[in-house]
C-alpha cells in the first residue's frame, strides 16, 4: 500500500490526462515551438500557447504573455529578484520564507541589497503591521510566501498587496504551494509578481513552474538567448513572454501543465481546497487526541493549506518517518523543510519535524490509517 502525503514536494499521483498530454508530444507534436515552419514545430507551440492560456484564465491574468514558463518557483523567483532588484535597494520579507527566497535574498544582500526579515509569530501568522513598519520609503519590493511550506500557514495576500500599493512597493507572492490547492485572482488581489510551481497543486510534471509579471514590472532577463523570435538580431527581444523564455522550453512538462490546470478547472479550486480543509481537520483534530504529539501552525484548517507539521515526544522525525513508511506505506517528509527561520520561529530547529501534505488524490480513509498509525 502507498500513502503518499508528499504533495508538498511535488504531487503525486498526476491526473491521467497528464500522462497523456505528455504522450501526445511525444507521439504527435515533438518539436521545437517557434523554431522552425514545419508541421511538429508548429504543434509544439500550439501546446505551449495552449498551456499558457489555460494558465492564464485559472488565474485570471490580464493576458497569457504575462505568464512566463520556467522550471519550478525556484527559478521564477530567480527571475523576480535579479530582475527586479539592484545594489541599494530596500528589500523586505518574513521569517517564514523558503530557501528558494531567502537564498537569494542573502545572495543579493552580499552584493549591496538591504535586506528586513519581519518575524512572524510562532504558530507562523504574520503581523501585517509589522510589516508596514518595515517598508520604508526606498523600499523597492516586498517578497512573501502566500503558504507556509513548513506549517500551511497562510499569509493574507490580498492585504499584504493593497498595503504595497498604498506604499508603492513591488510585491511578489511565491505560490508555490498554494497554486492549484487555494483559489488566485491574480487581478483581484492586484499582485505584481507571482512564482508557482507547476508540479505541486497545479498537478503538472516535475521540471515546470511558472511567473506572473504585471502589465508594467520591467524585469531584466536572467538569461539571455535564442528564443525562436526576432532571430535576425543578436539582442534579446524585449516583449513578454520571450524576454523570460530563452532556449528550449519544455514542452512535454509544460503540455502536462496544461492538462493538470484543465482537470482543476474540471473539479473546481473550490473543491480541491474544501476537500484539503477536510484531510486538515481530521488530521489535527486526530493528532490531538494522542499524546505524546505536539503539532505546529495556526493548528486551524481555515488558516492553513493542506500541510501539517508536527512531532513525536522522544523521537527523532527522520526515525517516526522510517516506521511510518516501512510499516504502514506512508510517505511523508522529515526534518528540515528548507526553510531554516521558520523553523527557528517554531522552535524545530535544527532537527525540525514531520510534515503530511495533502493533493486531491488523498482520502479521508488513509489520514485514518496514519492516525492509528501514529496512535
Ligand atoms: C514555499 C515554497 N517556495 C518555493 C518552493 C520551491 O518550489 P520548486 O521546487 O518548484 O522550485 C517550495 C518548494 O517546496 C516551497 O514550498
Amino acid at each position: 500500500m502507498a500513502i503518499y502525503f508528499d504533495n508538498a514536494a511535488t504531487s503525486w499521483p498526476k491526473p491521467p490526462a497528464v500522462r497523456a498530454a505528455l504522450d501526445e508530444y511525444f507521439s504527435d507534436a515533438g518539436g521545437n515551438p517557434g523554431r522552425s515552419g514545419h508541421r511538429m514545430s508548429i504543434a509544439a507551440a500550439r501546446l505551449v500557447e495552449g498551456s499558457r492560456e489555460v494558465l492564464a484564465e485559472f488565474f485570471n491574468a490580464e493576458d497569457p504573455s504575462h505568464i512566463v514558463f520556467t522550471q519550478n518557483a525556484t527559478h521564477a523567483i530567480n527571475i523576480a529578484l535579479y530582475g527586479l532588484v539592484r545594489p541599494g535597494d530596500h528589500v523586505v520579507t518574513t521569517t517564514t520564507e523558503h530557501n528558494s527566497v531567502m537564498r537569494p535574498l542573502r545572495h543579493l544582500e552580499m552584493s549591496g541589497i538591504e535586506l528586513t526579515v519581519v518575524p512572524c509569530r510562532r504558530d507562523g501568522t504574520l503581523d501585517i503591521n509589522r510589516l508596514n513598519d518595515a517598508l520604508r520609503l526606498d523600499t523597492r519590493l516586498l517578497v512573501t510566501t502566500h503558504g507556509s511550506n513548513v506549517t500551511g500557514t497562510l499569509f493574507p495576500i490580498e492585504a499584504i498587496a493593497a498595503l504595497a500599493r498604498a506604499r508603492n512597493v513591488r510585491y511578489l507572492v511565491d505560490a508555490a504551494q498554494t497554486a492549484g490547492a487555494i483559489p488566485i485572482d491574480i487581478r483581484e488581489i492586484g499582485v505584481d509578481l507571482l512564482a508557482f510551481s507547476g508540479h505541486k497543486g497545479l498537478l503538472g510534471p516535475t521540471g515546470t513552474g511558472g511567473l506572473y509579471i504585471r502589465e508594467g514590472v520591467l524585469l531584466s532577463p536572467l538569461m539571455r538567448g535564442g528564443t525562436g523570435s526576432d532571430s535576425a538580431h543578436e539582442v534579446q527581444p524585449e516583449f513578454m513572454p520571450d524576454i523570460h523564455e530563452s532556449g528550449t522550453l519544455n514542452v512535454a512538462g509544460i503540455a502536462g501543465l496544461g492538462a493538470g490546470v484543465r482537470f482543476l478547472r474540471e473539479i473546481g479550486v473550490h473543491s480541491v481546497r474544501a476537500h484539503e480543509q477536510d484531510l486538515v481537520s481530521q488530521l489535527m483534530a486526530g493528532l490531538a487526541e494522542i499524546p505524546g504529539i505536539t503539532t505546529y501552525g495556526p493548528r486551524d484548517a481555515s488558516l492553513q493549506c493542506g500541510v501539517v507539521s508536527f512531532n513525536v515526544d522522544g523521537a527523532m522525525p527522520s526515525e517516526v518517518g522510517l516506521i511510518l513508511e516501512e510499516q504502514f506505506g506512508i510517505m511523508a517528509r522529515t526534518g528540515m523543510h528548507c526553510a531554516p527561520s521558520a523553523h527557528r520561529t517554531l522552535d524545530t530547529f535544527p532537527t525540525g519535524a514531520i510534515r503530511f501534505s495533502f493533493g486531491w488524490f488523498n482520502t479521508a480513509a488513509e489520514v485514518g490509517v496514519a492516525l492509528e498509525a501514529l496512535r
